[in-house]
């Protein structure tokens, strides 16, 4: 029997919260009139609208006098003569303000250890650090790959790109060292921030010798600087002329660093992430339309007030950490907190146990961790929520994947105690912040729907030639016109921008998300059903499925021919299933079992652990069409354990069918 997918449940949902007065009261934006009157804002004066939010949300050295470039369209400017700089509207202009003693960071460590950092004293950490980078010859401009744990480290190296000017990378700790080596050689990077080791879940885990590892791999002379913060006592290799501890790098700096201003398209950051070809492609950000949006969803979204304890669970590795750990809490002024390690360790209850102990207002974390929460509270009372104080919580929110009624109510009831709104905040990496949310205040919620885009963005559901279709329909979903945090263009590659985003058979000027949508009939709610495209979701990473069987077939030895596809997980969404062609015969029992583990490490080895396929399913080949296309929709059948009802007569061998049933 096959699992009901998420989008099934989903279909029957029929619930609805109304926000209560006590969330509506003060809230920032407070009521669906109020929510209402600023789309109008939006669709009357577009660019008059979007001024005046940048006017009030950024502080610019020097102002824009244009809003919006649209003439070499889709490459968009905004703000475009405006200056600006990041890390100074993060830190800076808190400067003289009641929050410049106020608790920037509250820092959690993997063995519980807690630090306070001021928004002061942050400042003062992130310009030392500025003018470490400074004195290794680090300008406006160059590209720093930042490969770093969860820490207040990573966070103050970010900072401290953005304050000269300098173009961050941050690459996921669970990335391999061959992934390091390719987003260096594709960002043409000139250092790399890193760490000795990693702490995880009490564990000391390597990651300089990841990145020199990477940089062994060749073609990464453009690195002259790797800076090493010491995380734990243990030495690791370094190399004499190129590699620096943080110790040695910041000793003798000042704690004083003006902020280089730059002009509001200057790029903020590269992110790599995964797309329907073999090779992840680097995301672009602008600084000033990023900034704005980090701030501004700080406050519409979460409803940020003065006193909350704001705490987002992702890692810095990924956009929701850029967003919503590395400049928009700084940008609008809260108390964050940042925690290092797993949510597991001690025990599966620590984020329960953390929001209790910080007096958490805002918790904001992925359906794959409150999913695999669900379980071991349900265990076991000691890790249950119920065993903490959660009344501090105030707002919830949930990123990165559909989160199914199941899990949504149970965050509602056992986490919120039906008093706080789940935030269901649909976005990506190229949207730069969120896009589709619910907003605590204001919007009536229905369980598994990210319910109505934010003010200004121009969602809509189409269909291949980019017509509306009715609500109740699914289609494709775009956004019919630019917003300040989108994407501005694929690292060194215009032309993949262009194709990947904007499709020609809609106009050139739609942004195609990649995702599948259909809207509520009653309420035009929007509601994702995922993926359109070869992007997988496991535990909200996106997964190229082109990648991982570039992975695959590399293994020359082994492998002839491989394809991937996704099947729905309970626990992560999606999970990972490779169905491969070996170059002798198909393997049986404890030898399949062996050569299957051989491959998930290799896969962990070419991409990272998070890329290892779940199920692995041999066969001696793969299901084509006589045309010789291989037919991934039988392969995703086949991958759920569904029967096979589909015609299968245009099959050049439907015999092997039967042998890739088995998965190991
Ligand atoms: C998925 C993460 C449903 C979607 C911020 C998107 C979601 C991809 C949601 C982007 C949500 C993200 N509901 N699906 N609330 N949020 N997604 O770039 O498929 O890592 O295209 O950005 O995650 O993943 P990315």
């Amino acid at each position: 029997m096959s699992t009901p997918s998420v989008i099934e449940s989903v279909l029957v949902e029929n619930r609805v919260f109304e926000p209560s007065e006590a969330v509506m009261k003060g809230a920032c934006i407070s009521g669906m009139d109020a929510y209402s009157a600023l789309c109008a804002e939006a669709a009357t004066d577009f660019g008059g609208y979007w001024a005046r939010l940048a006017r009030e949300n950024v502080v610019w050295s020097k102002p824009f006098t244009k809003t919006l470039d649209e003439s070499n369209a889709p490459f968009y400017k905004w703000f475009e003569d405006g200056e600006l700089n990041a890390s100074a509207n993060c830190l800076d202009k808190h400067m003289g303000t009641p929050n410049e003693n106020k608790v920037a960071v509250i820092f959690e460590a993997d063995g519980g250890e807690v630090t306070k950092t001021t928004y002061k004293e942050l400042l003062a950490k992130v310009s030392q650090f500025a003018n470490a980078l400074k004195a290794r010859g680090i300008q406006k401009g160059d590209r720093v790959l930042i490969y770093m744990p969860m820490t207040l480290e990573g966070v103050i190296a970010m900072q401290a790109c953005a304050r000269i000017g300098a173009i961050h990378s941050v690459v996921f700790g669970g990335f391999s060292a061959k992934a390091v080596q390719e987003r260096i050689i594709d960002a043409g990077a000139v250092a790399v921030i890193t760490s000795n080791f990693q702490m995880r879940g009490g564990k000391e885990l390597p990651l300089k010798a990841i990145v020199d590892d990477g940089l062994g791999l060749g073609s990464c002379e453009s690195i002259k600087t790797v800076m090493v913060f010491e995380r734990t006592s243990t030495a690791c290799n370094m190399v004499e002329g190129r590699d620096v501890t943080f110790t040695e790098a910041l000793a003798g700096q000042s704690t004083e660093c003006a902020p280089v201003m730059v002009g509001a398209e200057h790029p903020l950051f590269i992110l790599f992430t995964s797309g329907s070809t073999g090779k992840p492609k680097g995301v672009q950000h602008a600084t000033g339309g990023f900034v704005l949006w980090a701030k501004l969803t700080m406050d519409w979204t979460f409803d940020l007030r003065p006193d909350d304890v704001f705490w987002c669970t992702a890692d810095i590795g990924w956009i929701t950490g850029h967003a919503y750990v590395a400049y928009g809490p700084l940008a609008a002024g809260a108390t964050q907190i940042i925690f290092e390690g797993v949510p597991t360790y001690p025990n599966a209850g620590r984020f329960w146990q953390m929001i209790e102990r910080h007096k958490c207002s805002i918790f904001y974390t992925a359906p794959t961790a409150i999913r695999s929460l669900i379980k071991s509270a349900e265990a076991d009372s000691k890790v249950h929520p119920d065993a903490s104080d959660l009344t501090s919580l105030r707002i919830l929110g949930s990123v990165g994947e559909p989160i199914n009624p199941e899990a949504w109510m149970w965050y509602y009831k056992n986490v919120g105690h039906e008093k706080c709104p789940i935030v269901d905040t649909f976005w990506q990496t190229e949207t730069g912040g969120h896009v589709i949310t619910p907003l605590p205040g204001a919007t009536p919620l229905v369980p598994g729907s990210c319910t109505l885009p934010l003010p200004g963005i121009m969602a809509a559901i189409v269909d291949e030639a980019g017509h509306d279709v009715p609500n109740g329909s699914g289609g494709m979903l775009v956004i019919k016109r630019p917003w300040p945090s989108m994407i501005r263009t694929i690292w060194g590659d215009p032309e993949r921008f262009k194709a990947s985003y904007f499709p020609a058979e809609m106009g050139g000027t739609y942004y195609l998300a990649g995702d599948g949508a259909v809207r509520s009939i009653d309420r035009g709610y929007f509601r994702i059903t995922g993926r359109i495209d070869d992007v997988l979701n496991v535990s909200g990473h996106r997964m190229g499925t082109m990648e991982i069987e570039s992975a695959l077939v590399a293994k020359t030895d082994l492998v002839a021919e491989a394809a991937v596809v996704g099947r729905p997980d309970d626990l992560t969404g999606e999970a990972i299933c490779a169905f491969v062609v070996l170059k002798r015969g198909v393997p049986t029992g404890d030898e399949a079992k062996a050569i299957a583990k051989q491959l998930r490490d290799w896969v962990a080895k070419e991409i990272g652990p998070i890329a290892k396929p779940k199920d692995i399913r041999f066969g001696e080949n793969l299901p084509k069409t006589r045309s010789g296309k291989i037919m991934r929709r039988l392969l995703r059948s086949l991958a759920k354990g569904e029967t096979i009802t589909q015609d299968t007569s245009t099959l050049e061998n439907p015999a092997i069918l039967s042998q890739l049933g088995q998965a190991y």
